[in-house]
């Protein structure tokens, strides 16, 4: 009869190789430098460990948009980056678009147009719509953009629909995010 040997854990699995790495960067205006696991996601860092839980996490793989933030002014779903890969960036929160007191345009207006019902998915809709405004300022073209040598996009409703696809509502509240949008851009394109 053979007797088992009970292998450890470090031996099964080979010893750790678990590190934490230093990373600083921005967040609303305000500089932290963290030690954090290299696993550790951007939209964790700021839930987990920097107590900014205004970021929701819907899906944590890319699909839902609750996650939306601002890094250098672009957005980006911070379940899909890693916090150590944005040394000396900057980033902002919907905690750092506007206060209660002082509400962000695009805030004033979902509030204005009813833009959310859970309001949920409300954060990483703001966020969003602030960077992709700032897209359309810039020129960028959509999916949608009949002419997209045009250096002006006019911005229709199925401009802000397609730009803001990847910001799911599970409250259905679409027409008046549209809405909501469409306002603070000035547009009154149909
Ligand atoms: S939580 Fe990041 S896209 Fe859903
Ligand atoms: S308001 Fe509920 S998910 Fe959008």
């Amino acid at each position: 009869m053979t007797s088992k040997r009970v292998v450890p854990a470090e031996e099964a699995w080979g010893p750790s190789t678990t590190t934490d790495y230093s990373v600083c960067f921005v967040v609303n205006g305000v500089k932290h430098r963290l030690m954090l696991d290299a696993r550790v996601t951007l939209l964790d860092a700021l839930r987990e460990h920097l107590h900014l839980t205004g970021t929701k996490k819907g899906c944590d793989h890319g699909q839902c948009g609750a996650c939306t933030v601002l890094i250098n002014g672009r957005r980006i779903n911070s379940c899909l980056t890693l916090a150590v890969m944005h040394e000396g960036d900057e980033v902002v929160t919907i905690e750092g678009l506007g206060s209660p007191a002082a509400l962000h345009p695009l805030q004033a207006a979902f509030v204005e147009r009813d833009g959310f019902q859970c309001g949920y998915c409300t954060p990483g809709q703001i966020c969003s719509a602030v960077g992709m405004l700032a897209e359309v300022k810039a020129g960028w073209p959509s999916h949608v953009t009949t002419d997209v040598a045009t250096p002006e996009i006019t911005l229709t409703d199925a401009e802000i629909r397609e730009r803001m696809s990847g910001n799911i509502c599970r409250c259905a509240a679409y027409p008046n995010i549209v809405a909501a949008i469409r306002d603070v851009a000035g547009g009154t394109r149909r």
